[in-house]
């Protein structure tokens, strides 16, 4: 099984990082530093790689997929990597028409709206995603000591892009299938928890340390429905990988008033936005689960004097917790100055050393 020794199949040096202690609430030498997209436009070395390739493409090219994975561990010195992907790559490998349009994001050709369209969503198996097995067996490889961090979308967030069939504000399409056809919808997602598990154990069987879900949308419900109609699959994605051992991280934005519910569907981690400070979160995430969070990303527009007042509130709300991954609220956004991160990792490790 996967738990033989304490540190699985990793080796021990990986298990022993600051990252994977802190995520299991131990003491930790400094508290660990990634971000959210971390690897990606903000970076010129990333864009060099990506000249030419598009996205969908250069996440199916396990040479691109472990270049760009390290850029940012390499340039900022991050206490983890996160595998180098798409949250729509899944469904992509099992045959959905689907791309990402630069500036816009993930496109489907034809929307799920019917129960028709449900048979379309069929399983993933490994060999629908080989690449990503190749890609983190030769980054495991590179990463040292390093954990990598293995990634999917959540059930809702993966559901708002298929029934919208791209991006939106308002998730409409989606919204009125779970209040009006609240059977076909918990068949949805119940469908993308299991795609999403088969791809998470495909990452974490590959040697990924840790396992981020992303239901980056799941902020635009109200916690009853959060809870009958989205909860479940989430759940059951977090449910499926319990026995690894790896921890498991559930992040969304505009969550304040789900934090509790994200802690409950099975989470280890929970992430946290910038609306909502550290000992307030844990206050309603409740006792046993660490936090990760949560830097506004705008900060990173602000000078490096700004940076570090707020990364030092970040550091001060966070002072009572079991544990602390620092983060972004969010994503890094590409125009962000590679050196104001860099210069933030630095100080959030000089300002925790111990
Ligand atoms: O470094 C990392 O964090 C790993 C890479 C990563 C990407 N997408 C690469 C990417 C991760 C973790 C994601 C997850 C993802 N994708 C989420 C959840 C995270 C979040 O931000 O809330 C979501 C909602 C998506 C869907 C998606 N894909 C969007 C909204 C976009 C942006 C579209 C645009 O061009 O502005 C994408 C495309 C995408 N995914 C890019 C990258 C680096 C940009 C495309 C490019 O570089 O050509």
């Amino acid at each position: 099984s996967a738990n033989e020794s304490p540190a699985g199949r990793q080796p021990t040096a990986t298990y022993d990082s600051a990252f994977l202690k802190a995520c299991r609430r131990e003491p930790v030498p400094h508290t660990p530093v990634w971000f959210m997209r971390q690897a990606g436009r903000s970076l010129p070395e990333y864009r060099k790689v990506r000249e030419g390739v598009a996205m969908l493409d250069s996440c199916m090219r396990p040479d691109l997929v472990t270049e760009i994975t390290l850029q940012p561990v390499r340039r900022h010195g991050v206490d983890a990597a996160i595998y180098f992907s798409d949250i729509v790559v899944p469904l992509k490998a099992i045959g959905i028409d689907l791309d990402i349009k630069p500036g816009v994001g993930p496109v489907v050709e034809q929307p799920v709206r019917t129960r028709a369209d449900l048979a379309r969503l069929r399983d993933l198996t490994p060999e629908d995603v080989a690449y990503v097995t190749e890609a983190i067996g030769m980054l495991t490889d590179e990463l040292g000591a390093t954990p990598l961090i293995g990634f999917a979308g959540a059930p809702f967030t993966l559901a708002s892009y298929l029934v919208e069939g791209g991006p939106s504000r308002t998730y409409e399409n989606a919204k009125a299938m779970m209040y009006g056809d609240p059977q076909l919808w918990a068949d949805l997602l119940d469908r993308l928890a299991d795609i999403t598990a088969a791809f998470l154990k495909v990452q974490i069987e590959a040697g990924a340390s840790a396992v981020q879900l992303f239901d980056s949308w799941a902020g635009a419900l109200a916690p009853v429905d959060y809870r009958r109609s989205v909860l479940p699959a989430s759940a059951k994605v977090f449910d499926a990988v319990a026995d690894y051992g790896v921890p498991r991280i559930h992040f969304g934005v505009g969550t304040g008033e789900l934090l509790g519910l994200l802690g409950e569907a099975g989470a280890d981690v929970v992430g946290v936005d910038w609306r909502v400070p550290l000992d307030e979160a844990a206050r309603r995430v409740g006792p046993g689960k660490a936090l990760q969070g949560n830097l506004d990303p705008t900060v990173l527009f602000a000078g490096t004097e700004a940076v570090e007042t707020k990364a030092r509130e970040v550091l001060e709300s966070a002072a009572g917790l079991e544990g602390h991954v620092f983060n972004l609220g969010h994503g890094v956004m590409p125009s962000t100055d590679p050196d104001a991160l860099t210069r933030l990792v630095e100080y959030v490790h000089t300002q925790t050393a111990r």
